[in-house]
């Protein structure tokens, strides 16, 4: 049976992928407390809808930085779509581009970054900033030149978490399989990908553990696009980065592969979009998996959400069609949610509807 929700595709999934390859897309740190908590605390918002208001037409459209999309949900980036179908990132591409919505293309791209802005959607591109600002510039430089529109920078991975099931299954590349983006930077760590037991070991090379404020302010003074920080918190550092230059922030924790044990992003997003105070945009992923999710981190201030798992899920049940299955389900559920919480727009989901439990 084809999956009816995004839960079904990762089911699904889990009996396509290899092991070591579903463990690798599905993996929390540590105890994957946050992994779990991520989920839990959209539970225990409770939505208040309002009644006899005129639903019969529902826009979820919306505009980021600049661009019209279909819907207030994005590809976050996530690495390595060739291992969960051989059209790779190519098809994530083609999938958003038919559904009208962003990709962000990870810095861990398969497939080369022209290949992937030439699918005909909206493309952003999310930075590993590397050690040697130079490369970092000639990589934006590249992607900017392929068509990405802006750049989101991720902060929360000096050193790479620990997730276990990698480690014990000895996760690296197969042979064939790169960062292809990434290519010739540095020739032996590449060699490492394919040799390395999980990512501390596989992918060191190409993180940045001394990236700082500093760094952060110049590549927001060069970048000819937009600059997005993803990966933060914390009301302050949200401050900060908009203070630096970025056109937004991105409050997540990784998918609850970094720090264990941090809040689930959805109960730390009230104090980042206060301190954002509408200088800038206010994303949010982790845990996003259904349409009333996606209506509580509206009316919590988020501008917009994105999914990182279920896009690799939609991949390994059908390639192309599958990511859009996966897109289509979650906007068809907020359309849903939108109609039986009163709300015919997104303005309309407001901080009252959303109250704890
Ligand atoms: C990620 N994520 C990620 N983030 C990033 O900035 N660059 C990357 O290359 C990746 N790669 C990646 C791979 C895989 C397999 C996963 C699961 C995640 C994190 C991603 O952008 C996002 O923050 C989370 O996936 C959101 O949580 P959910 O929707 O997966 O629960
Ligand atoms: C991960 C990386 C690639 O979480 O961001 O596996």
């Amino acid at each position: 049976m084809s999956p009816q929700n995004l839960l079904d595709a990762e089911d699904l999934a889990r009996r396509r992928l290899p092991k070591s390859v579903y463990d690798y897309y599905r993996s929390g740190a540590w105890d994957e407390i946050s992994l779990a908590r991520n989920r839990e605390a959209y539970s225990d918002l409770e939505i208040h809808p309002r009644v006899l208001v005129d639903v019969s037409v529902r826009d979820r459209s919306t505009t980021l930085l600049g661009t019209a999309t279909g819907m207030p949900i994005l590809a976050a980036p996530t690495a390595f779509h060739r291992l969960a179908h051989p059209d790779g990132e190519a098809a994530t591409a083609r999938a958003l581009a038919a559904v009208n919505a962003i990709m962000v293309l990870s810095s861990l791209s398969t497939t080369a970054v022209e290949e992937v802005a030439a699918a005909g959607g909206t493309v952003w591109f999310q930075l590993y900033a590397n050690r040697d600002p130079a490369i970092t510039r000639a990589l934006v430089e590249r992607v900017v030149a392929a068509g990405c529109r802006a750049i989101m920078l991720t902060a929360d991975t000096p050193v790479w978490g620990v997730r276990e099931r990698d480690v014990r299954n000895g996760f690296h590349l197969p042979p064939g399989l790169g960062p292809v983006n990434l290519a010739n930077l540095d020739p032996e760590g590449e060699a490492r990908s394919r040799q390395g037991s999980g990512m501390g070991q596989a992918f060191d090379w190409m993180l940045h553990p001394a990236l700082s404020w500093k760094e952060l302010e110049s590549i927001c003074g060069w970048s000819p696009v937009p600059v997005l920080l993803k990966g933060l918190a914390r009301g302050d550092d949200a401050a900060r980065a908009i203070e630096a230059g970025c056109a937004g922030v991105v409050v997540s924790n990784h998918g609850g592969r970094q720090l264990d044990t941090v809040p689930a992003t959805i109960s730390v997003l009230p104090e980042v979009v206060e301190a954002v105070a509408g200088r800038g945009l206010v994303l949010v992923d982790g845990g996003v998996r259904r349409g009333t999710d996606v209506l509580k981190a509206i009316a919590l201030g988020a501008d917009a959400v994105q999914i990182g798992r279920p896009q690799l899920w939609g991949l390994a049940c059908d390639g192309e069609t599958g990511v859009q299955r996966v897109f289509e389900h979650l906007a068809h559920e907020l359309r849903v949610a939108m109609a039986l919480a009163g709300c015919p727009d997104l303005a309309a989901i407001t901080s009252d509807l959303v109250r704890p439990r």
